[in-house]
């Protein structure tokens, strides 16, 4: 009965979609458990590039159904279009193959006004989201406020609970944000309708999932963001408001603790991170000019979701062993090491200083950074091009040695590295 969980290690943006998409080739049924349209997930196949923010990136394949959970907040917007858009590129979707939690929640425009208002309000200490509501449709939620997507079943009782919800944001707006108040009867409308064409989706996650593992189904979970941004184990407050992190995924899905199997963590070879908070290995200069990229490849260091450059910097295994622990991975599945050919030599931070001390483990877990120093362990680059490599043995051995290194700093077996965003730039380690 397994169930595999996908988990980002870092910030976020860690390939997590490009594994998702490698993995679930093998899959009964892949399933996102946390967040929102916050996400971004590349999946490249040839010449097409997927980038999916709420449906489950193994969706790509024919074969495997496809759940969104309770865990995830959901913006019927962004769906409807991601929905429209997947079928344009001739991938199968209908209620029969995703299935949508009646205990997910709803984002409204209501959660996207309050999160711009509230990140304006912040100023110089703001978080730098990506202004999808996430924080706000999280709160409605845990303050016991929100819109499940249930409700959506029983059409008056829902427009007036949209009306309602709009009028009490609205109250916040006006008095805390001196913004302009929202229209509550026409975005009551707008969802009357979003209602129609997404009540088709809404099933009962729990037990479609539990039978499904009953039955030797193999289910493949898949995180959004990563551990440095779960609200409780990460960089708080420079977080997201869920938890990424693998146990999120049990919680996530309504999935019992006894069926999972592997825990994934994906992790780049180097470290990025978009928005705001601490970064100990952040780079500047011409160094972070060569890891970011200029934005002329696909993959180089822009935000899916925002366009926003992300910050890069040396791989922290300070942070990847913790995130290891945290998650209780069985391994690591490594995305861009052909980016660091060239670069000679290569920097791990393999631990942090605070005058005399020398820490490897967080004394405190990450929010506090800012005493740290990382330390540097110095490894020599490569320089011929890894992208077309398939077998560990034909890779140069200075890469062999850094894997090897990280292998070691994190406590961790790598067995998946990827080389390029193609789904067969991968080697395999047995
Ligand atoms: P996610 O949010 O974790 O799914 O990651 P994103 O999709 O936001 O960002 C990862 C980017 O790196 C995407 O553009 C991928 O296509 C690309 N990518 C993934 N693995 C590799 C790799 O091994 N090499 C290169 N060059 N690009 C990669
Ligand atoms: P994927 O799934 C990278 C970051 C935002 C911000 C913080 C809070 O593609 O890895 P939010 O909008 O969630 O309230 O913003 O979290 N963030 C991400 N960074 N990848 C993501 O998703 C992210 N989702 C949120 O930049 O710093
Ligand atoms: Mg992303």
């Amino acid at each position: 009965m397994p169930l595999d969980i996908i988990v980002g290690s870092q910030w976020g943006d860690e390939g997590k979609g490009r594994m998702v998409d490698l993995l679930s080739a093998g899959a009964d049924i892949v399933a996102r458990y946390n967040g929102g349209d916050n996400a971004g997930h590349t999946v490249t196949v040839g010449a097409r590039s997927f980038q999916l923010h709420l449906i489950p990136s193994g969706v790509i394949h024919p074969q495997p159904a496809a759940v969104i959970g309770n865990g995830v907040v959901l913006n019927p917007v962004v769906l409807l279009k991601e929905i429209e858009m997947l079928r344009q590129a001739g991938i199968h979707i209908d209620p029969e193959r995703l299935k949508i939690s009646h205990a997910a929640h709803l984002i409204t425009p209501a959660h996207l006004a309050l999160d711009a208002a509230q990140e304006a309000a912040r100023g110089g200490r703001k978080i730098g989201t990506t202004l999808r509501g996430i924080g706000p449709a999280y709160t409605s939620k845990t303050s016991r406020q929100g819109l499940r997507l249930g409700e959506m079943r029983s059409a008056e009782t829902f427009h007036a609970a949209v009306r309602s919800h709009v009028q009490v944001v609205n109250r916040q707006l006006s008095r805390l944000f001196d913004v302009e108040p929202l229209d509550p009867e026409a975005i009551a409308d707008e969802y009357d309708d979003y209602a129609r064409q997404i009540t088709p989706y809404i099933a009962d996650v729990t037990g479609f999932l539990s039978e499904a593992l009953t039955r030797g189904r193999r289910v493949l979970a898949e995180g959004a963001q990563g551990t440095l941004l779960d609200l409780d184990h990460g960089t708080y407050p420079f977080v997201t408001s869920s938890n990424p992190t693998a146990p999120g995924a049990l919680v996530g899905l309504g999935v019992g603790l006894g069926h999972v199997e592997r825990v994934i963590g994906v992790t780049k070879a180097f470290q990025t991170r978009v928005g705001e908070g601490p970064f100990p290995t952040e780079l500047h200069g011409d160094l972070a000019t060569r890891l970011r990229g200029t934005g002329e490849n696909p993959w180089d260091e822009f935000g899916t979701t925002t366009g926003r450059p992300r910050r890069v910097g040396w791989l922290d295994c300070v942070l990847l062993r913790y995130a290891a622990r945290i998650n209780g991975l069985t391994e690591l599945a490594l995305t861009k090491l052909d980016i660091l050919t060239g670069l000679d030599p290569l920097k791990i931070c393999t631990a942090y200083r605070v005058g005399d001390e020398i820490y490897e483990q967080l004394p405190y877990g990450p929010s506090d950074l800012s005493p740290f120093e990382p330390i540097y362990a110095e490894l020599p680059g490569w320089h011929s091009d890894v992208s077309e490599v398939r077998r560990w043995e034909d890779l140069p051995e200075e890469a062999r040695a850094y894997l090897l290194r990280i292998e070691t700093l994190s406590g961790t077996p790598i067995r998946l590295v990827s080389v390029g965003p193609e789904r067969h730039q991968v080697i395999e380690i047995s």
